[in-house]
């Protein structure tokens, strides 16, 4: 069937509307938990690392805050634009890995719901669902850089916050967290659908499940975690 027959996927929430084009992860249960746990005031600057369709980068925006988002996917950084200018909103949205595209730019707030699903050899692709949820070998191959980044790109008292799965650790979090020089608290938690890909990788989370979250059999949830490090003032 030719393209100009394939229709167009949108999502609704909180009064946004915004378009999920083939080659963009939809939102999830982590994007929507993300965004519970962003309380932004107008003015702030906001970076958001992995902006995907610009679900959190929108509505911070909505909120008055200034926002800048990276992704990865080429895709992802168009569609976000789309999406800014169908809510009225501006994101700058740039192309990059991790914090490349804003330099040595600082922020009041960064966030972050990242690829973290542990990752077994040979399933490393390059597609938009592979690159939404790989999270290298032990899942946190994304998150270490955000964390070790942030006290260079977060002003005095800024924050940092992103979603965590309980199998990559709580604890292990908070202490990435206070080793980078932020105070580490977790803001937040719900219980979550397991996620589909995780299915097919149970042994290797397992192996990964450092602080024992997951339960015996096949599990049918996961806690998510919203972990927040603040800089010093
Ligand atoms: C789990 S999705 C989250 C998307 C969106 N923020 C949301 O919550 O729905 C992770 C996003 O991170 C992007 N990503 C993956 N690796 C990245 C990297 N090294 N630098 C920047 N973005 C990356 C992916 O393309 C994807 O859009």
């Amino acid at each position: 069937m030719a393209s100009s027959d394939a229709g167009t996927l949108l999502f609704s929430w909180r009064g946004c509307l915004f378009r999920v084009p083939d080659r963009v992860q939809a939102p999830k249960a982590g994007s929507l938990f993300l965004c519970r746990h962003l309380a932004v005031r107008p003015g702030e600057r906001v970076l958001e690392i992995g902006g995907g369709l610009g679900v959190a980068a929108v509505l911070a925006a909505k909120d008055g805050a200034r926002v800048t988002a990276t992704d990865i996917l080429p895709e992802a950084v168009e569609v976000m634009r789309i999406n800014a200018t169908l809510n009225a909103v501006a994101v700058d949205a740039r192309l990059g890995d991790c914090y490349g595209p804003v330099g040595g730019e600082r922020f009041d707030l960064i966030c972050t719901n990242p690829p973290q699903t542990p990752t077994p050899p040979g399933h490393a692709r390059r597609d938009a669902a592979a690159v939404a949820d790989n999270g290298g070998a032990d899942g946190w191959q994304l998150l270490d850089r955000v964390i070790a980044g942030a006290p260079r790109h977060l002003v005095p008292g800024g924050r940092l916050i992103f979603t965590l799965f309980a199998f990559l650790g709580p604890k292990a979090a908070c202490a990435k967290i206070e080793a980078a020089g932020l105070a580490p608290a977790i803001i937040g938690s719900e219980i979550q659908s397991f996620p589909r890909i995780g299915y097919e990788r149970l042994e290797h989370i397992r192996a990964h499940d450092l602080e024992a979250t997951m339960p015996s059999g096949i599990p049918e949830t996961v806690e998510r975690y919203a972990i927040q490090g603040t800089a010093p003032r």
